[in-house]
């Protein structure tokens, strides 16, 4: 396989592409390979941030789905599907391992984010497949939340240490039924896996989550104090949370006014938000997405958004191990 050169993390190696260097039969032949290099795709992807193989014979969403089973980033862990996650998208399973990337309308950006940033139990990694490409837009936006949270941390010094010493709690309103015209339309019965109130009451308040019933059947959910950073395995720190993604917070049951605040109860203004987002968006990079792309991220390391798009576009996703 060939691939740029390699350096800490300058934007030549981000992501850190893999073209083949030989034919590969079909799907299987890639799956074979990929699980025969796992590791070392892995670290790649975990150094760069994000690793982007393309050129490789990968068409469908099973083709997808056997390379994500080969990668095996579960690594012995229970499968983390969505279904088990609490992601407010609404998503279409196309097999029992890989499901749609966001439903959210072609004309909706979705904001910079760690993926389930916004609750306690968020994917290690991801994995991206373009099955179609936008006819115009609809990249993914990238972003290496480590060089934000240096950049952040001396332009916003006491306001990353609050976020630290106190997390972001997050308030989010859920429909009783999806609502696709939302980018955060899952129902409260999708996303908690229940059918009653009482045990959606329940479920919610067994994460630590604080919840209230409001007219139409909608619950107001509130978390509990999530981390806003974290520790890297190389000693660099990550702006590990949701806050600009909250900006665009908005539909008929959610205000991004209220969508994040402080674990001490102090809002999180939205021009600071507005900044901090200038910030991520200037450090972003755009994934333009081929057919038959494969991508892994670190979602400990790298952000993610969707860029407006024009025409069909179909990009699949699979989540890692819970970490
Ligand atoms: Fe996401």
């Amino acid at each position: 396989m060939t691939s740029p050169p390699s350096s800490s993390h300058v934007a030549e190696s981000f992501p850190d592409l893999v073209i083949p260097d030989r034919d590969f039969a079909d799907a299987t032949a890639v799956a074979d390979w990929l699980g025969d290099h796992r590791n070392p795709l892995t670290d790649r992807a975990n150094t760069s941030g994000a690793l982007l193989l393309r050129g490789f014979p990968l068409a469908t969403a099973t083709d997808f789905h056997a390379c994500v089973e080969a990668l095996d980033l579960d690594r012995g862990h229970a499968r983390f599907s969505y279904r088990d996650s609490l992601s407010n998208a609404v998503r279409i399973d196309r097999t029992d391992r890989v499901f749609t990337a966001n439903e959210a309308p072609p004309e909706a950006t979705i904001r910079l984010h760690h993926e389930l940033a916004q609750t306690p139990v968020y994917p290690r990694h991801l994995l991206f497949f373009c099955e179609r490409a936008a006819e115009m837009g609809g990249a993914t936006a990238l972003c290496r939340s480590d060089d934000l949270y240096d950049i952040l941390a001396k332009r916003f010094t006491d306001f990353v240490r609050s976020v630290e010493q106190h997390g972001v709690v997050y308030r989010h309103v859920m429909p009783s039924e999806d609502d696709p015209t939302s980018s955060m339309g899952r129902s409260w019965r999708s996303t908690l896996s229940v059918e009653s109130r009482d045990e959606a009451t329940a479920r919610l308040a067994a994460l630590g989550y604080s919840s209230r019933w409001l007219d139409g059947d909608d619950v107001e959910v509130l978390t509990p104090p999530l981390p806003g950073t974290l520790a890297l395995a190389d000693g660099r720190t990550s702006f590990f949370n949701q806050i600009v993604a909250t900006r665009s917070w908005r539909d008929c049951r959610n205000d991004p006014e209220q969508a994040a605040r402080l674990g001490n109860g102090d809002p999180i203004p939205l021009d600071l938000r507005n900044v901090i987002a200038e910030q991520t968006d200037a450090l972003a990079i755009d994934l333009d997405w081929q057919v038959g792309d494969l991508a892994m991220l670190d979602n400990h390391r790298v952000q993610h958004g969707r860029r407006p798009f024009q025409g069909k576009r179909s990009v699949l996703v699979a989540f890692g191990a819970r970490a």
